[in-house]
């Protein structure tokens, strides 16, 4: 494997302030994939601080212990729990679950899909799909319908719930979401081109998966309206964050080491990054439907509607579909 690129060191502009704005989180229960570094990490250090219950779910690793050996030391009212689940696999998704209904059983408030793979080559994961749309999209897909009764259970006694998706910018990078994408068609899915602005296969593959991060929002966001649920579907992006997303592309081939250095100039730093799924968990003003993201690539965490390139009839009900055809599982709101 090559290197990775050296970081440019930026600084949080805003993260403090909206953490210092946001309320306690004492008594709710937060579960979030991914953090072992990045969004997913800072975002589960504030909740801790904040009082809530964290779990933390991380493929197993060192990475994965040591980030929550790291989180345990922070000064945290709250608690951190740390249950293996591999995103890479359904069949681990699945294993998971009895630990979350065991550990959780007073119910989930939260559930940000956040963890996330960007522009890896063209492979197939055990099941057959692309291995960053089964990562990105299909695997949270499973997760929240197999933890929705413990969502529905906070929503019920609580008076609300919530599941934050993580997209991208790079939603806006492909035209619109294509069901091969989302088909077990693993391995055949465009090449290892690795242009970013130029059609790179790899780029066009994770462009998908964050368009369907923010079509599935869209798409349960419908279905939550339609039946008066109190369970909000919110989704956010980071802009362009320096976490290990890149660092990781950088060392398994899919961009330049000296083009990611310069390019990370323009960027934010992780905690800034971080604004929009907390705002997402966190800020009591957010309603199911709301985008909460920079403008661009950098600076304050707004919100906005979701867009029509994905909320719309066809690619709602599409998503839905190939969503539950890949996991095997019907996923029924009612
Ligand atoms: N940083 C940006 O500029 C940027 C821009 C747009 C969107 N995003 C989105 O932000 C989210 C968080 O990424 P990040 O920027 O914070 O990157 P990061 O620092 O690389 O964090 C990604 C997390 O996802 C985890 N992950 C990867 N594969 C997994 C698997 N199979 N099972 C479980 N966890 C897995 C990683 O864990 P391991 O240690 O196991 O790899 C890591 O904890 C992603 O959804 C990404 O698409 C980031």
């Amino acid at each position: 494997m090559k290197k990775g690129y050296k970081k440019p060191n930026l600084e949080s502009k805003y993260y403090h302030e909206l953490f210092e704005s946001l309320p306690p989180l004492v008594g709710k229960t937060i579960v979030i994939t991914g953090t072992t570094s990045g969004t997913g990490y800072t975002a589960a250090e504030a909740c801790g601080k904040l009082g809530a219950k964290v779990v933390l779910l991380n493929r197993p690793s060192e990475r994965a212990t040591n980030s929550f050996e790291k989180l345990k030391e922070t000064t945290s009212n709250g608690s951190f729990h740390s249950i293996d689940c591999d995103l890479q696999s359904f069949a681990a998704v699945r294993e998971c679950i009895p630990k979350i209904n065991e550990l959780c059983s007073e119910g989930i408030d939260v559930l940000c899909n956040n963890a996330g793979v960007m522009a890896l080559e063209d492979m197939p994961t055990g099941d057959g799909y692309d291995i960053q749309m089964q990562t990105n999209h299909l695997s949270h897909f499973l997760l929240t319908k197999l933890l929705w009764p413990l969502l529905e259970k906070a929503a019920n006694e609580k008076g609300e719930a919530r599941v934050v998706n993580h997209s991208s910018g790079a939603r806006h990078s492909v035209k619109k979401l294509e069901p091969q994408f989302l088909e077990q068609k693993g391995g055949s899915l465009g090449g290892n081109g690795k242009s970013m602005f130029f059609g790179g296969g790899r780029w066009i593959r994770y462009g998908q998966t964050k368009l369907a991060n923010a079509a599935y929002t869209a798409a349960m966001h419908e279905k939550l309206q339609n039946t008066g649920s109190k369970i909000k579907a919110i989704v956010a992006h980071p802009g362009l964050a320096e976490t290990d997303l890149q660092h990781t592309t950088v060392k398994e081939g899919g961009l330049g080491r000296w083009f990611t250095a310069q390019f990370m100039k323009f960027g934010q730093s992780q905690e800034d990054g971080t604004m929009g799924i907390l705002r997402g968990i966190a800020d009591p003003s957010i309603e199911s439907g709301t985008f909460i993201g920079p403008k661009g690539m950098k600076g304050l965490a707004t919100t906005f509607k979701l867009e029509a390139k994905y909320d719309n009839p066809e690619t709602r009900e599409m998503i839905w579909k190939k969503s539950c055809e890949a996991v095997g599982e019907d996923f029924t709101i009612t």
